[in-house]
Protein backbone atom coordinates (compact mmCIF):
# COMPACT_ATOMS: atom_id res chain seq x y z
CA UNK A 1 0.00 0.00 0.00
CA UNK A 2 1.52 3.44 -0.96
CA UNK A 3 1.90 5.62 1.95
CA UNK A 4 0.53 8.41 0.16
CA UNK A 5 -1.85 9.76 -2.39
CA UNK A 6 0.14 11.59 -4.95
CA UNK A 7 -2.02 14.57 -7.41
CA UNK A 8 -1.30 16.10 -11.02
CA UNK A 9 -3.07 18.96 -11.45
CA UNK A 10 -3.81 20.52 -14.84
CA UNK A 11 -3.53 24.46 -14.31
CA UNK A 12 -1.53 26.97 -11.93
CA UNK A 13 -3.55 30.04 -12.46
CA UNK A 14 -6.36 31.31 -9.90
CA UNK A 15 -7.54 28.53 -8.94
CA UNK A 16 -4.58 26.03 -9.52
CA UNK A 17 -2.48 27.95 -6.48
CA UNK A 18 -4.93 28.48 -4.32
CA UNK A 19 -5.53 24.72 -4.26
CA UNK A 20 -1.75 24.52 -3.92
CA UNK A 21 -1.86 26.78 -0.86
CA UNK A 22 -5.23 24.89 0.58
CA UNK A 23 -3.04 21.50 0.65
CA UNK A 24 0.28 22.83 1.95
CA UNK A 25 -1.40 24.72 4.38
CA UNK A 26 -3.82 22.11 5.82
CA UNK A 27 -1.84 19.01 4.91
CA UNK A 28 -1.21 17.66 8.50
CA UNK A 29 -5.02 17.64 9.79
CA UNK A 30 -6.14 16.79 5.73
CA UNK A 31 -4.10 13.71 6.08
CA UNK A 32 -5.43 12.71 9.34
CA UNK A 33 -8.63 12.75 7.47
CA UNK A 34 -8.36 10.85 4.65
CA UNK A 35 -5.98 7.99 6.66
CA UNK A 36 -2.66 9.28 4.63
CA UNK A 37 -1.31 12.71 3.41
CA UNK A 38 -2.25 14.11 -0.11
CA UNK A 39 0.96 15.10 -1.66
CA UNK A 40 0.79 17.35 -4.87
CA UNK A 41 3.64 15.72 -7.73
CA UNK A 42 2.90 17.48 -10.69
CA UNK A 43 1.41 20.42 -12.46
CA UNK A 44 0.66 21.27 -16.01
CA UNK A 45 1.26 24.73 -17.23
CA UNK A 46 1.45 26.68 -20.88
CA UNK A 47 4.63 28.21 -20.18
CA UNK A 48 7.21 26.41 -17.88
CA UNK A 49 9.44 29.97 -17.65
CA UNK A 50 6.39 31.96 -15.88
CA UNK A 51 7.24 33.04 -12.20
CA UNK A 52 4.61 31.02 -10.00
CA UNK A 53 4.29 31.24 -6.54
CA UNK A 54 4.11 27.58 -4.86
CA UNK A 55 4.46 26.67 -1.37
CA UNK A 56 5.96 24.26 -1.75
CA UNK A 57 8.56 22.64 -4.43
CA UNK A 58 6.45 20.76 -7.18
CA UNK A 59 7.18 19.66 -10.80
CA UNK A 60 6.13 22.10 -13.31
CA UNK A 61 5.67 20.63 -16.71
CA UNK A 62 4.26 21.60 -20.02
CA UNK A 63 3.88 18.09 -20.99
CA UNK A 64 0.50 16.74 -19.74
CA UNK A 65 1.89 13.17 -20.62
CA UNK A 66 4.17 13.43 -17.28
CA UNK A 67 0.79 13.51 -15.31
CA UNK A 68 -1.70 11.22 -17.64
CA UNK A 69 1.10 8.88 -17.76
CA UNK A 70 2.36 8.37 -14.39
CA UNK A 71 1.08 5.47 -12.68
CA UNK A 72 1.86 7.19 -9.21
CA UNK A 73 -0.58 10.11 -9.74
CA UNK A 74 -3.85 8.78 -8.63
CA UNK A 75 -5.73 12.16 -9.06
CA UNK A 76 -6.19 14.66 -11.59
CA UNK A 77 -7.10 18.15 -10.30
CA UNK A 78 -8.18 20.01 -13.66
CA UNK A 79 -8.35 23.91 -13.38
CA UNK A 80 -7.09 24.98 -16.71
CA UNK A 81 -10.65 25.75 -17.75
CA UNK A 82 -11.93 25.70 -21.56
CA UNK A 83 -13.56 23.00 -23.66
CA UNK A 84 -10.51 21.73 -24.78
CA UNK A 85 -8.21 20.46 -24.48
CA UNK A 86 -9.40 20.42 -20.73
CA UNK A 87 -12.47 17.69 -21.87
CA UNK A 88 -9.83 15.36 -23.73
CA UNK A 89 -7.46 15.61 -21.07
CA UNK A 90 -10.07 14.39 -18.08
CA UNK A 91 -11.11 11.42 -20.48
CA UNK A 92 -7.45 10.53 -21.01
CA UNK A 93 -7.11 10.38 -17.41
CA UNK A 94 -10.31 7.97 -16.54
CA UNK A 95 -8.87 5.85 -19.09
CA UNK A 96 -5.46 5.96 -17.17
CA UNK A 97 -7.62 4.86 -14.23
CA UNK A 98 -6.99 8.25 -12.43
CA UNK A 99 -10.09 10.12 -10.75
CA UNK A 100 -10.72 13.36 -11.89
CA UNK A 101 -11.98 16.37 -10.11
CA UNK A 102 -12.38 19.65 -12.02
CA UNK A 103 -13.83 23.49 -11.38
CA UNK A 104 -14.65 23.59 -15.51
CA UNK A 105 -18.72 24.49 -15.56
CA UNK A 106 -18.26 24.73 -19.45
CA UNK A 107 -17.33 20.98 -19.81
CA UNK A 108 -19.75 19.39 -16.86
CA UNK A 109 -22.44 22.19 -18.54
CA UNK A 110 -22.10 20.77 -22.16
CA UNK A 111 -20.33 17.02 -21.94
CA UNK A 112 -21.41 15.94 -18.82
CA UNK A 113 -23.18 12.58 -20.03
CA UNK A 114 -19.77 11.99 -21.84
CA UNK A 115 -17.62 12.06 -18.86
CA UNK A 116 -19.85 10.08 -16.61
CA UNK A 117 -19.81 7.47 -18.94
CA UNK A 118 -16.39 7.63 -19.19
CA UNK A 119 -16.03 7.91 -14.97
CA UNK A 120 -18.28 4.60 -15.28
CA UNK A 121 -16.47 2.73 -17.09
CA UNK A 122 -13.30 3.02 -15.41
CA UNK A 123 -15.14 3.03 -11.95
CA UNK A 124 -13.33 6.35 -11.26
CA UNK A 125 -14.63 9.14 -9.44
CA UNK A 126 -15.40 12.51 -11.30
CA UNK A 127 -16.12 15.39 -8.90
CA UNK A 128 -16.95 18.74 -9.83
CA UNK A 129 -18.06 21.30 -6.50
CA UNK A 130 -16.52 24.21 -7.49
CA UNK A 131 -17.80 24.83 -11.33
CA UNK A 132 -20.97 25.55 -9.46
CA UNK A 133 -20.72 28.87 -6.20
CA UNK A 134 -17.09 28.88 -6.10
CA UNK A 135 -16.87 28.05 -2.40
CA UNK A 136 -20.24 26.58 -1.34
CA UNK A 137 -21.22 23.85 -1.34
CA UNK A 138 -24.23 22.74 -3.27
CA UNK A 139 -23.35 19.73 -5.65
CA UNK A 140 -22.37 17.40 -2.89
CA UNK A 141 -25.60 18.92 -0.64
CA UNK A 142 -27.98 18.46 -3.63
CA UNK A 143 -26.46 14.83 -4.92
CA UNK A 144 -26.27 13.62 -1.22
CA UNK A 145 -27.47 15.29 1.83
CA UNK A 146 -31.06 16.42 -0.34
CA UNK A 147 -31.24 12.79 -2.10
CA UNK A 148 -33.67 12.00 -0.09
CA UNK A 149 -35.96 14.76 -1.37
CA UNK A 150 -38.15 15.01 -4.58
CA UNK A 151 -36.88 18.72 -5.54
CA UNK A 152 -39.26 21.24 -7.08
CA UNK A 153 -37.21 24.37 -7.55
CA UNK A 154 -33.65 25.35 -7.48
CA UNK A 155 -33.31 29.14 -7.87
CA UNK A 156 -29.92 31.17 -7.31
CA UNK A 157 -27.83 33.63 -7.93
CA UNK A 158 -24.76 32.16 -9.14
CA UNK A 159 -22.42 34.59 -11.35
CA UNK A 160 -20.62 37.06 -8.45
CA UNK A 161 -20.01 39.86 -11.21
CA UNK A 162 -23.43 40.46 -12.18
CA UNK A 163 -24.42 40.37 -8.67
CA UNK A 164 -21.91 42.55 -7.37
CA UNK A 165 -22.29 44.98 -10.68
CA UNK A 166 -26.70 45.22 -9.95
CA UNK A 167 -25.59 45.95 -6.05
CA UNK A 168 -23.17 48.53 -7.27
CA UNK A 169 -26.52 49.91 -9.69
CA UNK A 170 -28.85 49.60 -6.26
CA UNK A 171 -27.39 51.04 -3.67
CA UNK A 172 -24.94 53.91 -5.63
CA UNK A 173 -27.31 54.63 -8.36
CA UNK A 174 -24.56 54.07 -10.93
CA UNK A 175 -24.99 53.48 -14.36
CA UNK A 176 -24.07 49.94 -15.95
CA UNK A 177 -21.26 51.20 -18.12
CA UNK A 178 -19.46 52.65 -14.94
CA UNK A 179 -20.32 49.81 -12.61
CA UNK A 180 -19.05 47.17 -15.45
CA UNK A 181 -15.81 49.58 -15.51
CA UNK A 182 -15.45 49.30 -11.50
CA UNK A 183 -15.79 45.60 -11.56
CA UNK A 184 -13.20 45.31 -14.42
CA UNK A 185 -10.85 47.45 -12.43
CA UNK A 186 -11.28 45.32 -9.39
CA UNK A 187 -10.62 42.18 -11.25
CA UNK A 188 -14.01 40.73 -10.77
CA UNK A 189 -15.01 40.96 -14.47
CA UNK A 190 -12.94 39.29 -17.07
CA UNK A 191 -11.60 41.26 -19.85
CA UNK A 192 -14.22 40.22 -22.01
CA UNK A 193 -17.08 39.99 -19.84
CA UNK A 194 -20.08 38.20 -22.09
CA UNK A 195 -20.01 35.10 -20.24
CA UNK A 196 -20.94 36.95 -17.28
CA UNK A 197 -23.03 39.94 -18.30
CA UNK A 198 -24.58 38.14 -21.05
CA UNK A 199 -25.78 35.68 -18.54
CA UNK A 200 -23.93 32.36 -20.19
CA UNK A 201 -21.73 31.75 -16.64
CA UNK A 202 -24.80 31.37 -15.21
CA UNK A 203 -26.47 29.31 -17.47
CA UNK A 204 -23.99 27.25 -17.63
CA UNK A 205 -23.95 26.74 -13.89
CA UNK A 206 -27.68 26.19 -13.46
CA UNK A 207 -27.61 23.63 -16.22
CA UNK A 208 -25.45 21.96 -13.95
CA UNK A 209 -28.04 22.27 -10.93
CA UNK A 210 -30.84 21.09 -12.75
CA UNK A 211 -29.43 18.14 -14.09
CA UNK A 212 -28.86 17.22 -10.30
CA UNK A 213 -31.84 18.09 -8.82
CA UNK A 214 -34.41 16.59 -11.53
CA UNK A 215 -32.53 13.51 -12.19
CA UNK A 216 -32.61 14.39 -15.59
CA UNK A 217 -29.86 15.59 -18.42
CA UNK A 218 -30.75 19.32 -18.79
CA UNK A 219 -27.38 21.08 -21.08
CA UNK A 220 -26.21 24.63 -21.92
CA UNK A 221 -28.29 24.98 -24.75
CA UNK A 222 -31.02 23.81 -22.93
CA UNK A 223 -31.60 26.83 -20.81
CA UNK A 224 -32.98 30.38 -21.68
CA UNK A 225 -30.68 33.56 -21.61
CA UNK A 226 -31.30 36.98 -21.20
CA UNK A 227 -28.50 38.97 -19.50
CA UNK A 228 -28.04 42.32 -17.71
CA UNK A 229 -26.98 44.88 -20.37
CA UNK A 230 -30.15 46.20 -20.90
CA UNK A 231 -31.07 46.93 -17.08
CA UNK A 232 -30.81 50.68 -16.56
CA UNK A 233 -30.66 52.67 -13.31
CA UNK A 234 -34.31 53.93 -14.15
CA UNK A 235 -35.00 50.04 -13.80
CA UNK A 236 -33.82 49.49 -10.70
CA UNK A 237 -34.92 52.77 -9.30
CA UNK A 238 -38.69 51.44 -10.12
CA UNK A 239 -37.96 48.05 -8.85
CA UNK A 240 -36.79 49.65 -5.21
CA UNK A 241 -39.63 52.19 -5.37
CA UNK A 242 -42.20 49.04 -5.65
CA UNK A 243 -40.63 47.15 -3.26
CA UNK A 244 -38.35 45.03 -5.12
CA UNK A 245 -34.35 44.71 -5.85
CA UNK A 246 -33.28 43.29 -9.61
CA UNK A 247 -31.52 40.00 -9.27
CA UNK A 248 -30.01 37.79 -12.15
CA UNK A 249 -31.94 34.88 -11.15
CA UNK A 250 -30.98 31.01 -12.59
CA UNK A 251 -34.45 29.48 -12.36
CA UNK A 252 -34.95 25.79 -12.58
CA UNK A 253 -38.20 24.72 -11.65
CA UNK A 254 -40.54 21.35 -11.91
CA UNK A 255 -43.58 22.68 -14.15
CA UNK A 256 -46.31 19.77 -14.75
CA UNK A 257 -43.56 17.07 -15.58
CA UNK A 258 -41.22 19.75 -17.52
CA UNK A 259 -38.50 21.50 -16.53
CA UNK A 260 -38.17 25.07 -16.69
CA UNK A 261 -34.65 26.30 -16.61
CA UNK A 262 -34.42 30.15 -17.34
CA UNK A 263 -31.35 33.13 -16.59
CA UNK A 264 -32.98 36.56 -16.82
CA UNK A 265 -32.77 39.73 -14.69
CA UNK A 266 -35.63 39.84 -12.28
CA UNK A 267 -37.78 41.85 -9.87
CA UNK A 268 -37.72 39.83 -6.83
CA UNK A 269 -39.66 41.17 -3.85
CA UNK A 270 -37.06 42.76 -1.00
CA UNK A 271 -38.16 40.38 1.37
CA UNK A 272 -37.35 37.19 -0.35
CA UNK A 273 -34.17 35.60 0.96
CA UNK A 274 -32.24 36.19 -2.09
CA UNK A 275 -32.64 40.18 -2.22
CA UNK A 276 -30.41 40.33 0.42
CA UNK A 277 -27.66 38.79 -1.11
CA UNK A 278 -25.36 40.99 -2.38
CA UNK A 279 -22.31 42.18 -3.46
CA UNK A 280 -20.07 39.06 -5.03
CA UNK A 281 -21.39 36.78 -3.21
CA UNK A 282 -23.89 34.25 -4.99
CA UNK A 283 -26.45 32.24 -3.08
CA UNK A 284 -28.81 28.97 -4.24
CA UNK A 285 -32.19 28.84 -2.63
CA UNK A 286 -33.61 24.94 -3.09
CA UNK A 287 -37.16 23.51 -2.26
CA UNK A 288 -37.79 19.96 -1.69
CA UNK A 289 -40.39 18.06 -0.58
CA UNK A 290 -39.16 16.80 2.66
CA UNK A 291 -36.11 19.32 3.35
CA UNK A 292 -39.05 22.52 2.73
CA UNK A 293 -36.95 25.37 2.12
CA UNK A 294 -32.99 25.68 2.38
CA UNK A 295 -30.14 28.54 1.30
CA UNK A 296 -26.80 27.86 0.54
CA UNK A 297 -24.72 31.08 0.41
CA UNK A 298 -21.04 32.38 0.14
CA UNK A 299 -18.49 33.44 -2.18
CA UNK A 300 -18.70 32.17 -5.55
CA UNK A 301 -15.81 32.71 -6.85
CA UNK A 302 -11.62 33.84 -5.86
CA UNK A 303 -8.64 31.72 -5.36
CA UNK A 304 -9.24 30.25 -2.03
CA UNK A 305 -13.10 30.02 -2.38
CA UNK A 306 -12.95 27.99 -5.23
CA UNK A 307 -9.69 25.99 -3.70
CA UNK A 308 -12.03 25.24 -0.85
CA UNK A 309 -14.42 23.20 -2.78
CA UNK A 310 -11.93 21.97 -4.95
CA UNK A 311 -9.53 20.16 -2.29
CA UNK A 312 -13.00 19.14 -0.61
CA UNK A 313 -13.81 17.15 -3.78
CA UNK A 314 -9.70 15.64 -3.50
CA UNK A 315 -9.94 14.44 -0.04
CA UNK A 316 -13.67 13.17 -1.25
CA UNK A 317 -11.96 10.92 -3.95
CA UNK A 318 -9.03 10.37 -1.86
CA UNK A 319 -11.18 8.66 1.02
CA UNK A 320 -12.81 6.96 -1.40
CA UNK A 321 -9.59 5.45 -2.65
CA UNK A 322 -8.05 4.80 0.74
CA UNK A 323 -11.09 2.77 1.62
CA UNK A 324 -11.38 0.86 -2.07
CA UNK A 325 -15.60 2.61 -2.39
CA UNK A 326 -14.38 4.79 -6.02
CA UNK A 327 -16.94 5.43 -8.31
CA UNK A 328 -19.76 4.99 -5.49
CA UNK A 329 -22.14 8.37 -6.68
CA UNK A 330 -22.00 9.03 -10.47
CA UNK A 331 -24.56 10.09 -13.15
CA UNK A 332 -28.02 10.49 -11.42
CA UNK A 333 -29.37 11.53 -14.36
CA UNK A 334 -31.97 8.26 -14.46
CA UNK A 335 -34.93 10.05 -15.93
CA UNK A 336 -35.53 11.77 -19.59
CA UNK A 337 -37.76 15.05 -18.96
CA UNK A 338 -38.62 17.45 -21.70
CA UNK A 339 -37.86 21.43 -21.09
CA UNK A 340 -40.54 23.37 -21.04
CA UNK A 341 -40.64 26.04 -23.84
CA UNK A 342 -39.94 29.75 -22.35
CA UNK A 343 -43.16 30.86 -24.69
CA UNK A 344 -45.23 28.77 -22.01
CA UNK A 345 -43.25 29.51 -18.95
CA UNK A 346 -45.42 32.13 -16.88
CA UNK A 347 -44.93 34.96 -15.09
CA UNK A 348 -46.03 38.48 -13.91
CA UNK A 349 -43.63 41.19 -16.06
CA UNK A 350 -43.12 44.41 -15.65
CA UNK A 351 -43.11 46.75 -18.72
CA UNK A 352 -41.87 50.40 -19.31
CA UNK A 353 -42.66 52.19 -22.56
CA UNK A 354 -42.49 55.55 -24.15
CA UNK A 355 -46.08 56.35 -25.59
CA UNK A 356 -47.02 59.70 -27.06
CA UNK A 357 -48.75 61.91 -24.28
CA UNK A 358 -52.38 62.81 -25.65
CA UNK A 359 -55.96 61.72 -24.65
CA UNK A 360 -56.56 57.46 -25.84
CA UNK A 361 -53.47 56.18 -25.59
CA UNK A 362 -53.81 54.36 -22.46
CA UNK A 363 -56.84 52.83 -23.22
CA UNK A 364 -55.37 52.17 -26.60
CA UNK A 365 -52.27 50.09 -24.40
CA UNK A 366 -54.90 49.21 -22.10
CA UNK A 367 -56.77 47.26 -25.45
CA UNK A 368 -53.26 45.85 -26.91
CA UNK A 369 -52.58 44.09 -23.48
CA UNK A 370 -56.37 42.61 -23.20
CA UNK A 371 -56.02 41.54 -26.46
CA UNK A 372 -53.81 39.10 -25.81
CA UNK A 373 -55.30 37.79 -22.37
CA UNK A 374 -52.16 39.94 -20.56
CA UNK A 375 -54.21 41.37 -17.47
CA UNK A 376 -52.73 44.48 -15.39
CA UNK A 377 -51.83 44.77 -12.22
CA UNK A 378 -50.86 48.35 -11.91
CA UNK A 379 -49.81 51.41 -14.35
CA UNK A 380 -47.69 53.85 -13.30
CA UNK A 381 -47.47 57.28 -14.90
CA UNK A 382 -45.35 60.01 -13.36
CA UNK A 383 -42.98 61.71 -15.74
CA UNK A 384 -41.96 62.69 -19.34
CA UNK A 385 -39.09 61.91 -21.03
CA UNK A 386 -38.49 63.79 -24.39
CA UNK A 387 -41.72 64.69 -24.81
CA UNK A 388 -43.14 61.47 -24.25
CA UNK A 389 -44.53 60.06 -21.29
CA UNK A 390 -43.21 57.03 -19.44
CA UNK A 391 -45.65 54.02 -18.48
CA UNK A 392 -45.13 51.89 -16.42
CA UNK A 393 -46.95 48.59 -16.13
CA UNK A 394 -46.86 45.49 -13.77
CA UNK A 395 -49.16 42.58 -15.42
CA UNK A 396 -50.96 39.77 -13.55
CA UNK A 397 -49.01 36.18 -13.88
CA UNK A 398 -49.23 35.47 -17.72
CA UNK A 399 -47.39 33.39 -20.23
CA UNK A 400 -44.56 34.83 -21.83
CA UNK A 401 -45.87 33.92 -25.63
CA UNK A 402 -49.15 36.36 -24.61
CA UNK A 403 -46.37 39.60 -23.29
CA UNK A 404 -44.82 39.13 -26.76
CA UNK A 405 -47.82 39.23 -29.08
CA UNK A 406 -49.10 42.16 -26.66
CA UNK A 407 -45.39 43.87 -27.40
CA UNK A 408 -45.14 43.16 -30.61
CA UNK A 409 -48.51 44.82 -31.45
CA UNK A 410 -47.18 47.52 -29.73
CA UNK A 411 -43.95 48.29 -31.12
CA UNK A 412 -46.05 48.88 -34.52
CA UNK A 413 -48.32 51.54 -32.65
CA UNK A 414 -48.02 55.05 -34.23
CA UNK A 415 -48.49 56.19 -30.16
CA UNK A 416 -45.90 53.75 -29.04
CA UNK A 417 -42.31 55.77 -29.61
CA UNK A 418 -40.39 52.84 -27.59
CA UNK A 419 -40.58 49.77 -25.30
CA UNK A 420 -37.81 50.34 -22.99
CA UNK A 421 -37.65 47.68 -20.39
CA UNK A 422 -39.45 44.09 -20.29
CA UNK A 423 -38.50 42.32 -16.60
CA UNK A 424 -39.87 39.03 -15.29
CA UNK A 425 -41.48 39.43 -11.38
CA UNK A 426 -40.99 36.80 -8.87
CA UNK A 427 -43.69 36.24 -7.06
CA UNK A 428 -43.01 35.49 -3.05
P1 LIG B 1 -6.60 30.90 -15.00
O1 LIG B 1 -6.22 31.79 -13.89
O2 LIG B 1 -6.70 31.46 -16.37
O3 LIG B 1 -5.54 29.69 -15.02
C1 LIG B 1 -5.49 28.73 -16.04
C2 LIG B 1 -4.26 27.86 -15.83
O4 LIG B 1 -4.30 26.78 -16.76
C3 LIG B 1 -2.93 28.59 -16.08
O5 LIG B 1 -1.97 28.13 -15.17
C4 LIG B 1 -2.57 28.18 -17.51
O6 LIG B 1 -1.16 28.09 -17.72
C5 LIG B 1 -3.14 26.78 -17.57
N1 LIG B 1 -3.55 26.40 -18.91
C6 LIG B 1 -4.57 26.91 -19.64
N2 LIG B 1 -4.65 26.29 -20.83
C7 LIG B 1 -3.67 25.39 -20.85
C8 LIG B 1 -3.22 24.45 -21.82
N3 LIG B 1 -3.83 24.31 -23.00
N4 LIG B 1 -2.17 23.66 -21.51
C9 LIG B 1 -1.54 23.78 -20.32
N5 LIG B 1 -1.92 24.64 -19.35
C10 LIG B 1 -2.97 25.44 -19.63
O7 LIG B 1 -8.01 30.19 -14.69
P2 LIG B 1 -8.75 30.09 -13.28
O8 LIG B 1 -9.44 31.36 -12.98
O9 LIG B 1 -7.87 29.50 -12.28
O10 LIG B 1 -9.95 29.06 -13.65
C11 LIG B 1 -9.67 27.70 -13.82
C12 LIG B 1 -11.00 26.93 -13.91
O11 LIG B 1 -11.71 27.10 -12.69
C13 LIG B 1 -11.94 27.38 -15.02
O12 LIG B 1 -12.62 26.25 -15.52
C14 LIG B 1 -12.90 28.31 -14.31
O13 LIG B 1 -14.17 28.41 -14.93
C15 LIG B 1 -13.03 27.60 -12.98
N6 LIG B 1 -13.45 28.47 -11.89
C16 LIG B 1 -12.76 29.61 -11.63
C17 LIG B 1 -13.16 30.42 -10.59
C18 LIG B 1 -12.41 31.68 -10.26
O14 LIG B 1 -12.79 32.36 -9.32
N7 LIG B 1 -11.34 31.99 -10.96
C19 LIG B 1 -14.27 30.07 -9.82
C20 LIG B 1 -14.95 28.87 -10.09
C21 LIG B 1 -14.52 28.08 -11.14
P3 LIG B 1 -0.20 29.38 -17.65
O15 LIG B 1 -0.15 29.75 -16.19
O16 LIG B 1 1.11 28.93 -18.16
O17 LIG B 1 -0.88 30.42 -18.48
N1 LIG C 1 -17.10 34.67 -13.57
C1 LIG C 1 -17.72 33.99 -12.48
C2 LIG C 1 -18.53 34.98 -11.64
C3 LIG C 1 -16.74 33.29 -11.56
O1 LIG C 1 -18.45 36.19 -11.82
O2 LIG C 1 -19.26 34.49 -10.78
C4 LIG C 1 -16.32 31.95 -12.06
O3 LIG C 1 -17.36 31.03 -12.00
Amino acid sequence: MKDCIQVGMLGLGTVGTGVAKVLCQNGASIAHKVGKPIVLKTVLVRDVHKERSLPQPVQVTDKVEDILNDPEIDIVIEVMGGEEPAKDYMLRAMKAGKHVVTANKDVVAQHGKELFAAAEEAQVDFLFEASVGGGIPIIRPLKQCLAGNHIYEVMGIVNGTTNYMLTKMTQEGLDFADVLAEAQAKGYAEADPTADVGGLDAARKLAILASIAFNARVTFDDVYVEGITNISSEDIAYASELGYVIKLLAIAREEEGRISVRVHPTFLPSSHPLANVNDVYNAVFVRGDAVGEAMFYGRGAGEMPTASAVVGDVIDAARNLYRGASGRILCTCFEDRPIQPISETKAPYFIRLLVQDQPGVLAAIAGAFGAQQVSLNSVIQKRKINGCAELAVITYEVPDSCVQLALSTMRGMSVVSEVRSVIRVAMD
